[in-house]
């Protein structure tokens, strides 16, 4: 029988692509999504490919989830479900914690109850704050400075705990994530994004105009050094790291990066080349909560899960253009 692997925020930018990748990969899948920041559209396009229920509840509500193990025999589960806006969790803190953190111990109780030994928890570099050293491994000191930050770091803090109650985990802490499916079905549509290729890309294809919202910091060109990842790349780790926990890989936390930094002037610089055009960049003001220079050391995440990112910036540009040129406007619904 097809084992059924529990997504939770699966409507969402890479939640959505996960459920490609496991569906394509022969499983059944199950989303869970609130829909408050994700889209019916990218699960009935998704459908085609095979067996998916969707089941719309909010993890703030013990109910809702509990249902889901009622109703279906969960081998696994994937954890995206998250309110995920630096900004957004600065003006308003408490509904990041209520959401991200009592929401992940409402889904964690009813794995309990239920017997559901294998979740994949979507952590972020935001956990580690201002940076003390690079590249960051996994050892590096946990001190967010932003609410977003804080909440992950809570629910990573949470997990052990359940090691007694049977539930094995495997943390994946995401650097910045960019690019679409690269046959162009499923991207991101977040609106507004706050990711910053996803914005050059709509600002070089004329959709809206680029805004240009980074402080200037302590970096060589001025502009803040981030580590990008590719979301297909991102969720064949998870595949990974699924795979590992079958095998009855013990507890662990893994980074999810390339190990190269990129200025945002470089990211936009690719796309200025992709696209032959020169972006007008309208300024906005900085973002809150950031800091200058981060990327990963994600030796760990290769050597265990045996998992390395293969497309580069170029490629998940070009991913991004055909998602675009389809969606112009994202999903409808
Ligand atoms: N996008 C990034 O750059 C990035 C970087 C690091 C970590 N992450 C983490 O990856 C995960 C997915 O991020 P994303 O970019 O796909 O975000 P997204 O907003 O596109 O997807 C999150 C999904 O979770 C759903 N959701 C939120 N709260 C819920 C709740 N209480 N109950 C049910 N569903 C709920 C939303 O409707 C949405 O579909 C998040 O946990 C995020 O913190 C993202």
């Amino acid at each position: 029988m097809q084992k059924k692997i529990l997504i939770t925020g699966g409507a969402g930018y890479i939640g959505s692509h996960a459920v490609k990748l496991f569906l394509e990969k022969g499983y059944r899948v199950v989303v869970f999504d609130n829909l408050s920041r994700g889209f019916k559209e990218p699960l009935n396009i998704l459908k085609k490919i095979g067996k998916l229920d969707f089941i719309k509840g909010d993890l703030r509500n013990k109910a809702d989830i509990e249902k889901v193990f009622r109703v279906h025999q969960i081998d696994a589960v994937i954890h995206f479900a998250a309110l995920c806006l630096v900004n957004e969790s600065m003006e308003n803190p408490g509904l990041y914690f209520e959401n991200n953190v009592v929401g992940s111990l409402n889904l964690f109780e009813a794995m309990k109850r239920r017997n559901v030994g294998k979740i994949i928890f979507s952590s972020t570099c935001a956990t580690y704050g201002e940076t003390k050293y690079l590249p960051v491994d996994e050892a590096h000191p946990q001190d967010p400075i932003n609410p977003y930050g804080a909440s992950k770091l809570l629910v990573e803090k949470i997990l052990p705990w359940y090691e007694s109650a049977g539930i094995r985990h495997v943390i994946l802490r995401y650097f910045n994530i960019c690019g679409a499916a690269m046959s162009g079905i499923i991207g991101d549509s977040k609106k507004p994004s706050q990711l910053l290729m996803q914005n050059a890309v709509r600002g070089a294809m004329g959709i809206e105009p680029f805004a240009f919202t980074c402080a200037k910091v302590k970096t060589p060109d001025g502009t803040p050094i981030r580590d990008y990842i590719d979301v297909e790349d991102l969720v064949e780790a998870h595949f990974a790291a699924y795979e590992y926990l079958e095998k009855n890989g013990k507890s662990d936390v893994f980074n999810l990066g390339n190990g190269k930094g990129y200025s945002v002037k470089e990211i936009v610089s690719e796309v200025e080349k992709n696209f032959g055009v020169k972006l007008k960049k309208k300024k906005a003001p900085a973002r809150k909560g950031e800091y200058a220079n981060i990327f990963a050391n994600p030796q760990k995440a290769q050597k265990v899960l045996k998992w390395r990112p293969k497309k580069s910036i170029a490629e998940s540009v070009e991913s991004l253009k055909k998602w675009y040129t389809g969606h112009p406007n994202g999903y409808k619904q």
